[in-house]
């Protein structure tokens, strides 16, 4: 019984050391806010990190509070996003913070990837522009007028660092393994395809200056999409994902279509590896697994929040809630609007 349990112990830490998750570093989100990684010895400390991202905080303290905000944001965004699937993006108290859900090459996995490697970007940028760091600030290459007439001038967001920054950052974890697996192809298309959701979306905002607003001038900025947007692109790319499989072009890997009907992925989309569990049941063998139960329904959709899809055919149970409305709101003169609290009772399903 004795060696039993050895073996099993053994077997456990195999499993954690090499169940590699290269998202371990949103973690970060966990810690409590600001200062919280204030010098190069916090970089030690912090869990979910590899040695080669304890080198990259060291030499860039001032930017991991920008890193922490991006991992928060990621899993805020996921959360979002998929608020309305059977797997909600719900995180636990650990390393990883999605549990098992994403150790497996999925569709769910491609999605967090992008989306954490597009935050860290977006936040990076975010703290350049907004002169919280030292390093980075506006970029100053837009400059001049443009051929519309406009003068480029104010902030301009400087993507580049944050890309440049996410790419060491994030994708260090898939190069430092020499060869590269599958798993490290796939993880880096998608950290890529997701950078490229704020790249491809990058916008012009302007101001006009003149006498009363009459645009005499405009000065304009480029500005990142907000990150919601980044938010729907990648959900977009999730719902339209390439299943791939490896195929050697001479010596090099590359990720094909495991369909060849189906035409080659850009390098904008999400691939994946493993088809998708069906996150129907609680697995307590795979953390984060939470199962359906006790999830809210919507008993008119035929999409994947209706009750027959999101209760995995289980049944669900209804309750009458009372929910407190505005209502008969009427305009006074002047200004403002008075509404009543208006009272109704409104029916919620719950999976069985
Ligand atoms: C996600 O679903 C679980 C049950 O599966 C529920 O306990 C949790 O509150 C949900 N989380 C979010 C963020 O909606
Ligand atoms: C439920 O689904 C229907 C059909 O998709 C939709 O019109 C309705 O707004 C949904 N209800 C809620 C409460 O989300």
């Amino acid at each position: 019984m004795t060696s039993g349990y050895v073996l099993r112990s053994l077997l456990m830490l195999f499993l954690a050391l090499f169940s590699a998750n290269a998202s371990n570093w949103l973690y970060l989100a966990k810690l409590s806010s600001v200062g919280s990684i204030s010098d190069e010895e916090t970089c030690e400390k912090l869990r979910g990190l590899i040695q080669r991202q304890v080198q990259i905080c060291k030499r860039n303290v001032e930017v991991m509070e920008a890193v922490r905000r991006g991992a928060q944001l990621a899993i805020d965004e996921c959360q979002y996003q998929f608020r309305n699937r059977r797997w909600n993006c719900s995180t636990l108290d650990t390393v990883p913070v999605f549990g098992k859900v994403i150790t497996q090459g999925t569709r769910e996995a491609a999605f967090v990837y992008a989306i954490s490697a597009a935050s860290v970007a977006f936040a990076v940028t975010r703290a350049c522009s907004s002169g919280e760091l030292e390093k980075c600030g506006c970029d100053r290459n837009v400059h001049g007028t443009s051929p519309e007439g406009f003068q480029w001038s104010g902030c301009s967001d400087n993507i580049a660092y944050g890309v440049a920054f996410s790419q060491s950052f994030v994708d260090v974890r898939e190069r430092s393994k020499g060869q590269l697996s599958n798993r490290a192809l796939m993880n880096l298309h998608n950290n890529e395809a997701g950078r490229k959701a704020i790249l491809g979306h990058m916008r012009v905002e302007c101001k006009c200056h003149g006498v009363s607003g009459s645009c005499e001038v405009k000065t304009c900025w480029k500005a990142m999409p907000p990150f919601r947007k980044v938010g729907n692109v990648i959900k977009e790319k999730f719902d339209g994902a390439t299943e791939v499989e490896q195929r050697k072009v001479g010596t090099t890997k590359v990720l094909v279509p495991r369909n060849s009907q189906f035409k080659p992925h850009t390098d904008e989309d999400l691939v994946y590896l493993d088809p998708s569990p069906d996150f129907c049941e609680h697995d307590p063998r795979t953390p984060g697994m939470l199962g359906t139960v006790g999830r809210y329904c919507n008993k008119t959709s035929k999409a994947i929040d209706g009750c027959e899809l999101m209760c995995c055919g289980r049944g669900f149970h209804t309750e009458e809630v009372e929910v407190v409305d505005r209502c008969s709101c009427k305009f006074h003169w002047c200004c403002y609007v008075k509404c009543k609290q208006c009272r109704k009772m409104v029916e919620m399903h719950t999976c069985r």
